[in-house]
């Protein structure tokens, strides 16, 4: 098939060579010339495990290209809409302005029967919205959630957990001609491997564009419910690795998703759940979704609480102390900074008299430019060299395998604070540093 991804952001790039890899002839476009020249040339313009080896090979074959001409999504027979919706600065709500311009470009060029299926996540009514402005066009809309996590985001859409069409239907929630053809178009997308061995849930538009937010507020929610028992656990000296081990052999409840630290961050739970508190005040029930203020609180007030063990571990002052920060991204295996745990932490001790340094694997020339007057070093041995205080704030692996003699052998004090609950006290003890960490005694 013949496909267009506008957007080639962490999801678009990702899925127009996915899609290129399945068999498709695919043009990515994004208006921003550095990314296209970068992907054109079969380069990843951010870190991701897995892509530049996927470019290099999709590349090669032909089908893969891409421009900043929207005429080129011209012949396409699906277009997947793959624009970001960041959070409007000091409000809570989603920015619509990148899909509604991608949209309005991509207009001239669909002609009758061709399939946009929008993957972005927006805020729902979004896409009852672009479909009206579909009407008489001949193409149809649909909303194709997309749930890559940053990291894995080839694994994850070339083998997801679920694939998920919002179809249009007629008044009695029955797909319409048009959706039962756009139903086919998607098929044919995804078929083999993907559509033989992937739940499928086809639905409504409505519930399609929930699906993505209820999803990342349930996580969201997960993760902040073990940081609120994390605050219990430093309460009454009990240790919430334990705990998660043991709810989450209850097999209703689950291991995953139940780490303790530095709490979430990144490009999509905290602007999702704010956006979808945004808009279900918009809608009038915004009671059903107080729960996330919740939700989103307890996360921040994790990174506080960083900053507090930093200062009693240096007897009660971070002011003039040398804190040497492990990480930087969001997550290990991530260049990306966006609302990064680790990254404010770090900045909250500088704009508190601390001297810091940062370190990353992957994510310093991000961290660089958005926090230019911090102090960067090229390794955590680097970093922490005559430190006060080391603080492990994202968990890449080569930080859960540091040596704790080598480590110990270049700082000033051994105060390690573990803002991931991944290294293992007894070891870091036993070699003479003081081990403080969120939730564990
Ligand atoms: C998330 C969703 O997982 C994905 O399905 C959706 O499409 C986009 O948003 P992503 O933002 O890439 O993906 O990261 P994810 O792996 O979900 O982690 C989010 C944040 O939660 C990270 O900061 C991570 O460190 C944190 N986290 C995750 C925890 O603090 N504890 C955990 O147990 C798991």
């Amino acid at each position: 098939m013949r496909i267009s991804v506008i957007g080639c952001g962490y999801l678009g790039a990702v899925h127009a060579a996915c899609m290129a890899k399945l068999g498709h002839e695919v043009v990515g476009i994004d208006v921003d010339p550095r990314k296209v020249a970068s992907l054109e040339a079969g380069e990843a313009p951010f870190y991701e495990p897995g892509l530049p080896e996927l470019l290099a090979e999709t590349k090669a074959t032909g089908r893969l290209t891409f421009s900043t001409d929207m005429e080129a999504a011209a012949g396409a027979q699906v277009h997947f809409l793959c624009v970001g919706t960041p959070q409007v600065h000091g409000e809570f709500r989603a920015d619509l302005s990148y899909v509604d311009s991608a949209f309005e470009a991509l207009r001239p060029f669909l002609a009758e029967g061709d399939v946009v299926a929008g993957k972005s996540t927006v805020p729902v009514g979004t896409a009852e919205n672009l479909a009206a402005r579909l009407e008489g066009s001949g193409a149809t809309l649909v909303w194709n959630p997309e749930f890559l996590r940053e990291g894995f985001a080839v694994k994850d859409t070339l083998h997801p957990d679920r694939l998920v069409y919002g179809l249009p239907t007629d008044d009695e929630g029955v797909p319409t001609a048009a959706g039962d053809a756009a139903k086919a178009a998607l098929d044919e997308v995804y078929a083999t491997p993907l559509a033989d061995r992937t739940p499928l849930v086809v639905t409504d538009y409505a519930t399609a564009q929930l699906v993505k937010v209820a999803a990342n507020s349930f996580l969201a929610t997960k993760i902040s419910f073990i940081n609120a028992m994390a605050e219990l656990c430093e309460a009454t000296g009990a240790d919430v690795t334990r705990l998660a081990d043991a709810i989450g052999y209850d097999a209703r409840i689950g291991r995953r998703f139940l780490n303790a630290g530095l709490g979430f961050g990144g490009g999509c739970l905290p602007k999702d759940i704010r956006a979808f508190m945004a808009r279900a005040g918009e809608l009038g029930v915004s009671d059903a979704l107080t729960f996330l203020a919740e939700v989103d609180s307890i996360n921040m007030r994790r990174r506080v609480r960083m900053v507090d063990l930093a200062r009693e571990v240096c007897h009660g002052s971070i002011v003039g102390r040398k804190v040497a920060v492990l990480g930087a991204a969001f997550k290990p295996d991530s260049d990306d900074v966006r609302d990064s745990p680790a990254l404010s932490v770090a900045a909250q001790m500088q704009l508190q008299g601390a001297h810091v340094t940062l370190t990353d694997p992957q994510a310093v020339a991000n961290a660089q430019a958005k926090w230019p007057d911090m102090k960067f070093a090229h390794s955590a041995l680097e970093a922490a060299a005559d430190a006060d205080v080391v603080l492990l704030a994202t968990e890449w692996q080569e930080y859960r395998d540091l040596d704790p003699d080598e480590l110990g052998a270049v700082v000033a004090h051994k105060r390690i604070l573990d803002g991931r609950n991944v290294l293992d006290p007894v070891r870091w003890r036993a070699a003479g540093w003081t081990y403080r960490a969120l939730g564990r005694p």
